[in-house]
């Protein structure tokens, strides 16, 4: 562990045993529940009354709190409309358009195709919600929301997979009751599975197709996780690292490139690996790296590694999938042997950005997104000794837990 690197000792934290998520963070200390709730349910009437609101829109000192509380609420209702600005602007190539020149509304009329009588809404909407800016009468630049997603292309093309999965929050109540078959679990095949565990049948061009797709995006999306893995945790400690699910391999890829002495063995599913294969031999890696084709669930795990890697696998699956993975990696590692799980993690007190996970697995099928607490549990059932959450710069893209077996 690097000195700039601090670590939370999540052994310290109390790991009850959860019978859902729900119940995973939100504890009590017994007896204080239900004083608290009282309270709460006293402030809340107080503050749901049409008169407290009017005196606290009147009153000079409390009126902020009123005006975040009624923009927070129009914020919510409004996400909807602010996606659809934005993948408009991405689908029309519009932040490009206006990156390095700013345009008149004539010239963005004429790069959209779009009537100029309702254009003129999608463009003040853009400035309002900060992709776009204003620059005179006329004319229109990139935004400071603009600029980031013109410049990362994986930011644009999860705008656009985006799209799949908002096109099943249409009917959430049915995605509560059943993800199979939504536009989401279609996108991601080993999602979708038959009863007997095996994938489901589809034509051979198809399937490859599914999984070619899927994994180009999670390699553009990659950029800002790997930046956190590799700037948080010292690799070169380590001989041989195995890397499960590894998609195309780039964020093996990565730390190859850092690391020139670590030699690497990745598993991804057959139609993956040619993929990973790919992209190793034109990065001229791929005489340091074994390729293994198979399912973690099935096959058996490669021997002989003194760190595993899990990058945005664990949060695909159910609690029993991911129990079992972690005991094998458990068992097919070394004494002293180290597991490194990085993806996006729950807020224990729940972080906005948490609602767009829980159903973004939900959509994709068996996945969730649990809380640092409770993968360090399943890690700790799983037979780890030691767990230790690592202190990222920007846990929005993932968290980092370490696991060291004794
Ligand atoms: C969300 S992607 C993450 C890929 C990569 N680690 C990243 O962060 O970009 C999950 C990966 O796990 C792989 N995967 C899913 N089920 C698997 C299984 N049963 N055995 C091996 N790999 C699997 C998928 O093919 C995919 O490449």
């Amino acid at each position: 562990m690097r000195a700039n690197s601090p670590e939370l000792d999540l052994q310290a934290l109390s790991l009850r045993a959860p019978e859902s998520s729900f119940a995973q963070d939100k504890a009590l200390p017994a007896g204080t529940d239900g004083l608290v709730d009282r309270l709460r349910q006293a402030i809340q009437s107080l503050f749901s009354s049409p008169a407290v609101y009017r005196l606290a829109v009147k009153n000079v000192f409390t009126r902020w709190f009123a005006k975040k509380r009624t923009h927070e609420v129009f914020d919510l209702m409004a996400g909807f409309v602010n996606f659809q600005v934005l993948l408009t602007c991405v689908n029309y190539k519009i932040l490009e358009f206006v990156q390095f020149n700013s345009r008149s509304f004539e010239e963005l009329s004429e790069h959209t195709q779009l009537p100029k009588e309702t254009l003129d809404r999608l463009i003040l909407s853009a400035v309002a919600l900060g992709l776009l800016d204003q620059r005179g009468a006329n004319r229109f630049g990139i935004g400071s929301l603009g600029l980031p997603v013109v410049s990362y292309s994986g930011i644009q093309a999860m705008i656009e997979h985006n799209a799949v999965l908002y096109s099943d929050m249409q009917d959430t109540s049915r995605l509560l009751r059943s993800s199979q078959s939504s536009h989401m679990n279609h996108y991601w095949p080993y999602a979708k599975q038959d009863l007997s565990g095996g994938f489901l049948e589809e034509s051979q061009a198809t399937k490859m197709e599914q999984f070619a797709r899927y994994s180009e995006l999670m390699s553009a999306s990659q950029n800002f996780v790997i930046d956190e893995i590799i700037g948080t945790y010292d690799f070169s400690r380590h001989q041989r690292m195995l890397d499960i699910g590894c998609g195309k391999g780039r964020f093996v890829s990565m730390v190859a490139q850092k690391h020139p002495f670590l030699r690497f063995d990745v598993m991804d599913l057959p139609q993956v690996i040619y993929l990973t294969q790919k992209h190793l031999s034109e990065a001229h890696l791929l005489s340091r790296f074994e390729l293994h084709p198979g399912s973690f669930k099935s096959d058996p795990l490669p021997q002989g590694v003194d760190l595993v890697s899990l990058v945005r696998v664990a949060h695909d699956h159910s609690d029993e999938v991911v129990q079992a993975l972690l005991r094998k990696i458990f068992l097919s590692l070394p004494p002293k042997g180290t597991l490194l799980l990085a993806e996006p993690m729950a807020d224990p007190k729940g972080a906005k950005h948490d609602a767009y996970f829980h159903f973004y697995l939900l959509a994709m099928g068996e996945g969730r997104l649990r809380t640092p607490e409770k993968l360090t549990q399943m890690l700790q059932a799983a037979g780890f000794a030691r767990v230790r959450l690592l202190s990222n710069p920007m846990p929005i893209h993932t968290r980092i837990l370490l696991a060291h077996k004794d």
